[in-house]
Parts: structure tokens; sequence; C-alpha cells
């Protein structure tokens, strides 16, 4: 039997997850990757993450656009999937194609899964497979100890609405990922990270904040994330070109960052 194209068959599926901690949830993403593909041989199937987790969906992304695909189908794989998660989405994607330059193909976004007639199916499925939850009764195992962070560096990344419409998202993707990658939590000073409320100034957004200094950065992109990062974190020298420093006075988002 031949094989046939099917021509409504798009030259590549990027899955889209929200984060891998761990290297469990990373093979699933690989197992489910494969699947795909077995299903749709035409088409090159990639992942990505949009919190924590590698490659990021902008890294996926990029590679696509430079394996030089026609087409690009970007599927999130999210349950249930907010509006502002999609507005975000779209958001960031015209925001690296505007940056980066090259040609890039066509990109779709896929329906929700929320909306799809096989959820009852799917659910029924996992209802085959439960496992029973075994509860604690002693009150030792409910009263585990914590150790408390020796870091003196903390970068709080803003996730307010208009951090996140501006792209928080994204920001908080790339700066999780190079903290794994370059180990920030035990080089120099070490740094933690976390998300925070509204930080205050939301028309710089987004906005992250960078501690002990208190260091306010807006208009953050992830090129500023990489200079916060190799220029103030591991260097302690602020990064003037992106910092708002606690004048007093409103502020305007600089444009020629
Ligand atoms: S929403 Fe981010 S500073 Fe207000």
């Amino acid at each position: 039997m031949t094989e046939t194209t099917n021509p409504a068959e798009p030259d590549a599926v990027l899955l889209v997850a929200k984060s891998a901690f761990a290297a469990a949830p990373y093979a699933d993403m690989e197992r489910i990757a494969a699947t795909m593909a077995e299903a749709h041989p035409e088409s090159m199937i990639r992942f990505g993450f949009t919190e924590q987790g590698m490659p990021s969906l902008r890294e996926a992304l990029l590679d696509l656009v430079g394996q030089g695909v026609a087409r690009i189908s970007v599927v999130p794989l999210l349950l249930p999937m907010e509006p502002s998660f999609e507005t975000w989405l779209k958001k960031s994607i015209r925001r690296w194609h505007h940056e980066d330059g090259r040609d890039w193909p066509e990109i779709s976004i896929a329906g929700r899964m929320t909306d799809s007639p096989l959820m009852a199916d799917l659910v029924t499925l996992l209802l085959q497979d439960c496992e029973q939850l075994e509860l604690a009764t002693d009150p030792k195992l409910l009263s585990e100890g914590s150790l408390v962070p020796a870091q003196k560096r903390r970068v709080l990344v803003c996730q307010g609405g208009a951090c996140n419409v501006a792209g928080a998202e994204a920001i908080w993707c790339h700066l999780r990922n190079q903290q794994v990658r370059q180990k920030l939590r035990v080089t120099g000073d070490g740094t933690m990270t976390a998300k925070s409320t509204c930080l205050g100034p939301c028309n710089l957004a987004p906005v992250v904040q960078v501690f002990p200094e208190g260091t306010y950065y807006g208009g953050v992109t992830e090129a500023a994330i990489d200079r916060i990062i190799s220029e103030h974190l591991l260097a302690g020298s602020v990064v003037d070109a992106f910092a708002y420093h606690p004048t007093g006075r409103k502020q305007r988002l600089r444009k020629s960052l």
C-alpha cells in the first residue's frame, strides 16, 4: 500500500505545555510527540514549555522557523485554557516574529482541548486507571521540616494584569530556564526567583524587581533578562538600559531599549 500525503497537513506541529521541572514530565512530552509523529509522518513534531522547561516555547518556535518549514501549527495542551493565555500566546508569537527578522512560515493556533467532543471519552479512559491514595495517619509525616534558602538574591517577576498582557509569562519562562542552565541558585550570591502580584509601575510592563537592591526593570525582554543575569545577578552592576530608579516621580517606558 502506498502512503499518501495529506495536503492539509501542516509542515510542523508545536505542542505547548506549561512546565517540566523533572525528567518524568519531560519524558511524557517526548512520548506524546513520538506518538504524534507516528500518526503524522509527514510533519515535524516538536514541543516547548511556557513556564520552566527546555526548550521554551520561544526556543522551539525559533528552531522550527530555522528549519524552513512552510507552516507551523501551535497546539496548546492546557486544561482549562485561560483567555488571557490565548492573548499572551498570540502577542508573544507576534513579538518574537517582530524581533527575529527572518521570513516566517504561516503560523496557526489549534482549537481548545476543552471544546473537544472527545473529552468525556478521555476522562472515562482515565477513570479506568485510578490509583488509590494512601491517607497519612502519622502526624510526623505531615510536619516535615523545610530548608531555609541561603541565596542572597531574589528576582520577582510581576504577574499582574498589565505585565501578563505585556508578555511576563515568556520572561518568567526564559528566566527560569536560564536559572537552571547557568546554575544561578548556586552561582555568585545565589539567586532565587519568584512570581509576584503587581509590583507597582504597571506602565513599565513587563516588570521585574531584583533584590537585595530592589532595582526595578521595565520593558523587560528575553535579551534584557540575559543582561540582568550576566551584569546584575552575577557581576553586581545594575543594567541602566532597563532600570528605573526609585525617584518618587512618574517615569515612562523608554522605547529605545
Ligand atoms: S501589573 Fe506588573 S507592575 Fe503592575
